[in-house]
């Protein structure tokens, strides 16, 4: 809800020097309250730590802190409940909040903005606000990652075609695969314990750009939001926007995580592969088709992707070429980054519930897995073993064989060991060991390898690190 009866000659924080009040589209294009009152809960965390501290370091009275720390409190539950007037004439959040804390308390309200501005103000409260995004994003990766996990244990033997190019390569086991969007999501969830370690210091008291006269302590008030530190040049520090960026380039990478894991789920969902079976809480159906069911959530996943590049890139835009220090164009910062976060989020937790609810369909991708000469490689790597042949020649003979299948109509296991010899005279029968897919995952024991062996202790590896 808006009132803007409120102030129609000037801005009554800043109105001083002005006799009269702006356009309607000055007041439209100036005003963030429509969007940075989500910051609402961090900007009056960051008065009263302000307040604490001018109380503790004597630059206002005890009494007057009080009641300015009472008020924050009264304001809180107002916009908890839904009963706060928002006014677009008082801007943005900050001065909203100022405005509806002198109404409460009178006099004393005039003396929070004392040795700050509305420049470290607002570089605290929307670090406050990423820094909680940041730690939403590592708890819906730890899920994530824990849902893989679960998949990856139960199918650690299960094998299925491995492809390059969209074209069978080599069998692997669905673990493997599914252990490898756990490194990715792993690196996601390192990014994000990085860049939140990188943005922890604090804005506040740095004032409009060149610190105050006033004896303020900005190592109290930093502890007090949980920052782990002042930052350390106030010019930097009501300009900087890296730690929002940061956000939004983690929240990239990831989307781009989800989106190629997406890819793969309707890929795999379809009729021609059946690789897996969405579940009905995680799939739609066709308003004209009865038959159908769509991997709606995937494909939504798949497309987030864009708007969350699209705010990066926003952002970046936004920045670059912006002279120290602040400047207004930063208040383009906040939807760019409010819009990524609910949609990666949502991204996320949505995943995760596929992932968990999902079940692979062992058979048919066993079936999936023999077809397409999926253990050439291996069958070359038995004639350098067993004939000692060169890599290459075997490479050539296996390509033959391939050939040989191919114009019959069947697979690899299903040539005679007459028809082997008929291309290398040397075959023998031991080659049909290798030839099964099973035995083929079973020995890609190299460190990282599809073997279920080696799966089980990756998986083992990562139950650790998230313990
Ligand atoms: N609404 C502004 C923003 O989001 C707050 C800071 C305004 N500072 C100023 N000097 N006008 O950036």
């Amino acid at each position: 809800m808006t009132d803007d009866k409120a102030a129609k000659t000037s801005n009554k924080m800043w109105g001083g020097r002005f006799a009269a009040g702006p356009d309607a589209i000055m007041e439209a294009i100036n005003a963030s309250i429509g969007f940075d009152k989500r910051m609402a809960a961090q900007d009056i965390a960051g008065s009263r730590a302000h307040a604490a501290m001018l109380a503790a370091t004597g630059i206002i009275s005890d009494k007057d802190a009080e009641a300015i720390r009472e008020g924050l409190l009264t304001i809180l539950s107002e916009i908890e409940s839904g009963e706060f007037t928002y006014s677009t004439a008082l801007e943005d959040i900050h001065m909203n909040v100022e405005s509806r804390l002198k109404d409460l308390i009178g006099a004393p309200a005039g003396r929070l903005h004392t040795g700050r501005s509305r420049n470290d103000q607002v570089a605290t409260d929307f670090k406050l606000w990423v820094r909680d995004q940041l730690d939403a994003f590592e708890s819906g990766l730890e899920a994530l990652i824990k849902a893989l996990l679960a998949q990856a244990e139960a199918g650690s033997d299960w094998v299925m075609p491995g492809f390059t190019h969209l074209q069978t390569a080599q069998p692997v086991t669905w673990g493997h695969h599914m252990m490898a969007y756990v490194e990715m999501f792993g690196r996601d969830l390192g990014r994000v314990l990085d860049a939140r370690k990188r943005m922890n210091e604090s804005p506040l008291g740095a004032a409009a750009l060149a610190g105050t006269s006033f004896p303020i302590d900005r190592h109290m008030t930093a502890a007090a939001l949980g920052f782990d530190r002042p930052a350390a040049n106030s010019l930097d520090a009501v300009s900087d926007r890296d730690f929002a960026l940061e956000f939004l380039s983690c929240a990239s990478i990831s989307a781009m995580h989800l989106s190629r894991f997406a890819e793969e789920l309707v890929i795999w969902s379809s009729a021609q592969f059946r690789f897996v079976t969405l579940s009905d809480r995680f799939s739609t159906g066709s308003s004209i088709m009865p038959q159908k069911k769509n991997p709606d959530a995937a494909e939504l996943i798949r497309a987030k992707v864009g708007r969350i590049y699209g705010a990066n890139t926003a952002l970046m835009m936004v920045m670059k070429g912006l002279p120290l220090t602040y400047s207004k164009d930063m208040q383009e910062d906040k939807e760019q980054v409010f819009d990524a976060a609910d949609n990666l989020m949502l991204a996320l937790a949505a995943m995760e519930g596929m992932v968990r609810d999902m079940t692979g369909n062992r058979e048919a991708l066993e079936a999936a897995a023999g077809s397409g000469f999926s253990t050439a490689t291996d069958l070359a790597d038995w004639l350098v073993r067993v004939l000692g042949l060169p890599f290459r020649e075997a490479h050539h003979i296996t390509g033959s064989l391939v050939a040989l299948a191919e114009a019959r109509g069947c697979d690899l296991p299903d040539l005679s060991l007459s028809d082997m010899q008929g291309v290398n005279a040397d075959i023998t029968e031991g080659v049909f060991d290798v030839l099964g897919v099973q035995n083929s995952v079973n020995s890609r024991m190299s460190y990282g390898g599809t073997a279920p062996e080696q799966v089980r202790s990756q998986i083992a590896r990562w139950k650790e690190i998230l313990a």
